[in-house]
């Protein structure tokens, strides 16, 4: 192996994109709530939290399919392409008698799987990485424009939306036919697994909602009309192609974020009576099964990470509910075969211990779940509070995670915190009125939220190749 190649390889295993943002599974947030303006004063420092990621996932950006150092199997540059995360090649057999090239072994030699062993140079092509960081950037950016109406973040949301999806040099395919394919002699296409690569879609449809619900003028007419018309080509394969079908087979957290990503892509194109189709078909569907009596979630617990499966999961349930709610299904309360509901699969999960795994993860879905139940009894916030030191109410989700009590933490925060002023001249908004700044002391203190997580960073990042 070259010395190229193996440094590459090095660079690949040992420094993950540490990201300074929370990379959330997934989740919708209501157009309808954030062009309101109605904030709870308490939501201030997740509006903040929000400004800062907004910046921070912005770094990089913008991102393309094309960026990439090997071409897919079709040669066309603007085709996604990405790597199954666990398949290894062997070359024994093949009889090369030199070395093969990093791009010979990827088509000679036979690959195989070897479950939970993630191949560090799946990372080597990163359409998959680049694709999350646009969508959480994305995410971040249009809710900080919504928030504090400052056209640096609505202008970076246009960059990044064209950039990867319309400029004629640089967009992508509308198709997913290379997507973590398996690699080797007959591992040159996608698999169905791939389709998870692009769940983000929900997250770029809660910023593009709120962009239209609140006029940028960022997002032209003819900019929206443009993305339309790629996402229902998109649409079209993601109904239609063997793979993407057989994802929608998948019973546990694979088909639950095809139906987010779905759900998501017909919002954007406006066809709600087929969001709310798809949100059916999942309520009564795989969901049906995949919540046991005791609030387990069997598919998910059998996997090598248990923990983080089910906290995936749940983010994917909760989503589809949330999803399913803007277009008038509501499916809180819907039961599976055994008799349980989202809840139940919450409150079983805050049960079990993580062990060597990330605990965080679980935590924005115990806030999703308290702001939709209710927490008469506070038995969600003095989860949180006692596992974040209430730092939770830090967290960019607790801005959406509403109504949900932050234990009298964040008006504490608010009143020694200084908040920046942004561009636009007015502060973070509270009860709908902006310009209001506010004055004070350090906000460290609520990005102890943001950095716990930075410090799993490793975790979280990690569990972006767990998509088998
Ligand atoms: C604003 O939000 C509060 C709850 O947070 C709600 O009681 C009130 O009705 C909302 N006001 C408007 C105008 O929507
Ligand atoms: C984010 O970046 C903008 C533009 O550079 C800047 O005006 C703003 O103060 C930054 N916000 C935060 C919270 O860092
Ligand atoms: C690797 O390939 C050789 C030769 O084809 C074969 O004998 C061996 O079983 C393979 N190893 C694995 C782990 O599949
Ligand atoms: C065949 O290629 C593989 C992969 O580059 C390499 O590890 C192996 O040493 C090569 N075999 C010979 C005989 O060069
Ligand atoms: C989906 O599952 C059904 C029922 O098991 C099966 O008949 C169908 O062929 C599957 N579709 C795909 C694309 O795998
Ligand atoms: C769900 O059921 C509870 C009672 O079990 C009820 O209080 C609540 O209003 C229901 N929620 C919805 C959205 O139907
Ligand atoms: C608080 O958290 C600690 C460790 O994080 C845990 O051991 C303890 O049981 C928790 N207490 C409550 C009341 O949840
Ligand atoms: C706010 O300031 C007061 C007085 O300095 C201090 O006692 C309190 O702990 C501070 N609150 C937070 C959340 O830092």
């Amino acid at each position: 192996m070259s010395l190229r190649t193996s440094i590459l390889l090095l660079l690949a295993a040992t420094i993950p994109a540490v990201h300074s943002y929370i990379n959330y599974a997934n989740d919708f947030v209501n157009p309808n709530y954030v062009v309101s303006k109605n904030f709870s004063a308490t939501t201030i420092p997740a509006q903040y939290t929000i400004q800062q990621w907004a910046n921070a996932s912005a770094d990089g950006g913008p991102w393309s399919v094309t960026s990439k150092p090997y071409l897919a199997p079709s040669g066309d540059k603007h085709d996604y392409m990405s790597f199954g995360p666990y398949w290894w090649p062997n070359c024994t057999g093949v009889g090369n008698t030199t070395e093969l090239s990093q791009q010979q072994i990827w088509t000679t030699c036979p690959y195989i799987s070897k479950d939970g062993q993630f191949n560090p140079d799946a990372r080597v092509v990163n359409n998959i990485g680049d694709f999350d960081s646009m969508s959480n950037a994305v995410l971040y950016n249009s809710l900080a424009w919504s928030i504090i109406g400052d056209s640096v973040y609505s202008s970076r949301v246009a960059t990044f939306i064209k950039a990867w999806f319309l400029d004629p040099d640089t967009f992508m395919n509308p198709n997913l036919n290379y997507a973590q394919m398996q690699r080797g002699p007959d591992g040159q296409t996608g698999t169905h697994t791939g389709i998870l690569d692009l769940k983000g879609m929900t997250k770029i449809t809660s910023g593009v909602l709120a962009l239209r619900a609140g006029k940028a003028a960022e997002w032209t007419s003819d900019l929206d009309g443009q993305f339309v018309d790629w996402l229902n080509k998109y649409i079209g394969w993601l109904t239609t192609a063997n793979i993407a079908l057989q994802e929608k087979n998948a019973t546990n957290n694979h088909g639950s974020f095809y139906f987010n990503q779905l759900a998501s892509l017909q919002l954007l194109v406006n066809d709600k009576s087929g969001a709310q189709t798809t949100i059916e078909e999942y309520f009564n569907g795989i969901y049906l099964g995949q919540i046991a009596a005791n609030g387990d979630q069997p598919l998910e617990t059998a996997r090598t990470r248990p923990y983080h499966y089910r906290a995936y999961n749940l983010a994917a349930m909760i989503t589809n509910a949330r999803l399913g709610e803007y277009v008038g299904i509501i499916a809180w309360n819907k039961t599976t075969t055994a008799g349980t509901t989202i809840q139940s699969a919450c409150d079983y999960a805050m049960t079990l211990p993580a062990g060597s795994e990330d605990p965080t993860e679980l935590y924005p879905d115990i806030a999703a779940v308290a702001s939709q139940y209710g927490d008469p009894n506070n038995k969600y916030r003095d989860f949180l509070v006692n596992a974040t030191q209430s730092g939770y109410v830090a967290d960019a989700s607790f801005f959406w995670d509403q109504p949900f009590s932050d234990n009298g933490f964040a008006a504490a925060l608010t009143k020694n915190d200084t908040i920046v002023s942004s561009g636009g001249g007015s502060s973070p908004s509270t009860g709908g009125t902006q310009g209001k700044s506010t004055s004070g002391v350090d906000p460290r203190s609520w990005r102890a939220w943001g950095m716990l997580y930075s410090a799993c960073g490793i975790v979280m990042v990690a569990s972006l190749f767990e998509f088998l």
